[in-house]
């Protein structure tokens, strides 16, 4: 019986010490390897690693790379009928060498196209068009691509179609005919839907009933982006985790596909020297606490991408407004962790 006792007691220390957390992660991409992909948004001197040192954060803080822009069609496509693939070409063996999981970004969406497009005035010609332009680049990087973008932002906030060229001359079927499409071309990459305010009731309602159209019609999609061009205070957490929810539900994985947290107030410029504590305590706050949401739900989601490496990079230093400075990232100008990445790790 004492046997028996003792026997226990060094049971229950054994199984008492294999749940005590292990020491704090050092990297974004190691504190949650066990529960989504970590990516970031690289520009072109990042990938060719002439920004050495924001290259370096790339590998040592994430598992995954979005080009920021290379593999727009305008950039793929700029004169009708022909293709340039040297960025995107370059990015993909980037991230294939050095074992980050490669996201297309992104097949079919109304912004960044090239000029060309906008001569088409009817539906056969731009069907065609955006077949061969979902054959020649899906097809291109077939095997190599973790996930594509396939369509980027098709919906108005209200939920209504977005009034794009594709809507225009093809309908609302130019979503399931791009994702047939993209499934032919590469039926080894994940599909996804990508757009943003993917908290906004209307949209979410948009997208859902788009899910459950595709999945009527065995159209394959796998995940839906929300892309997280948040600020410090919207959407709230509730707001986002009601939308994470409800997308789970309708039987896909989430992603927040494009994160950055804007700290300036509408039309204002007032950090343009350096941003005061109070804020960036605020902004590591606000990380924090989405960061805690995503793990809590980490069984929903999938990935997790910041749009950028460091703040000098971001495009929001130049939208809506141009020419302000902005502080929405993990990395500041001079390549260093800001507090944020601290608060992130410090979850664990
Ligand atoms: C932005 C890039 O960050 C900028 O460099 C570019 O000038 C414009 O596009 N939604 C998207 C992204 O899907 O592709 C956009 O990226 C940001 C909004």
């Amino acid at each position: 019986m004492k046997y028996l006792t003792i026997l226990c007691i060094l049971l229950s220390f054994t199984s008492c010490r294999e749940e005590e957390p292990g020491p704090k992660p050092h990297t974004l991409k190691d504190a949650f390897s066990e529960s989504f992909i970590m990516g970031v948004a690289v520009n072109k001197a990042q990938y060719t690693s002439e920004e050495i040192e924001a290259t370096n954060i790339v590998h040592k803080h994430f598992n995954s790379i979005t080009a920021e822009n290379s593999m727009k069609w305008q950039y793929i496509s700029p004169e009708q009928g022909k293709f340039n693939f040297s960025d995107a070409d370059t990015f993909v063996t980037f991230g294939d060498t050095n074992n980050h999981k490669i996201i297309g970004h992104t097949l079919v969406w109304h912004s960044q196209l090239p000029e060309w497009i906008h001569s088409i005035t009817d539906s056969a010609t731009l069907r065609n068009i955006m077949y061969t332009h979902i054959d020649t680049v899906a097809g291109r990087y077939k095997g190599k691509i973790h996930g594509w973008d396939v369509v980027n932002e098709a919906f108005n906030n209200d939920g209504s179609f977005r009034d794009t060229i594709f809507y225009k001359y093809l309908g609302e079927s130019f979503i399931e005919e791009a994702f047939i499409r993209a499934e032919q071309a590469d039926s080894t990459a994940e599909l996804y839907y990508n757009d943003y305010n993917m908290t906004f009731e209307g949209k979410r309602n948009a997208v859902i009933s788009m899910i459950q159209t595709l999945q009527e019609k065995n159209i394959r999609i796998d995940a839906v982006g929300m892309q997280g061009h948040w600020n410090l205070e919207h959407p709230s957490i509730e707001e986002i985790e009601t939308s994470i929810i409800a997308y789970a539900n309708a039987g896909v994985d989430v992603m927040i596909s494009e994160l950055d947290i804007s700290v300036l107030p509408r039309g204002e410029n007032p950090y343009e020297q350096e941003l005061p504590e109070q804020i960036e305590n605020q902004l590591s706050e606000r990380y924090k606490s989405l960061f805690q949401l995503f793990y809590k739900h980490r069984d929903k989601i999938s990935r997790v991408t910041i749009w950028g490496v460091h703040d000098g990079q971001s495009w929001l230093n130049n939208h809506p407004i141009d020419g302000r400075t902005d502080y929405p990232l993990l990395f500041d100008r001079n390549y260093k962790a800001k507090n944020c990445v601290n608060a992130i790790l410090n979850i664990f």
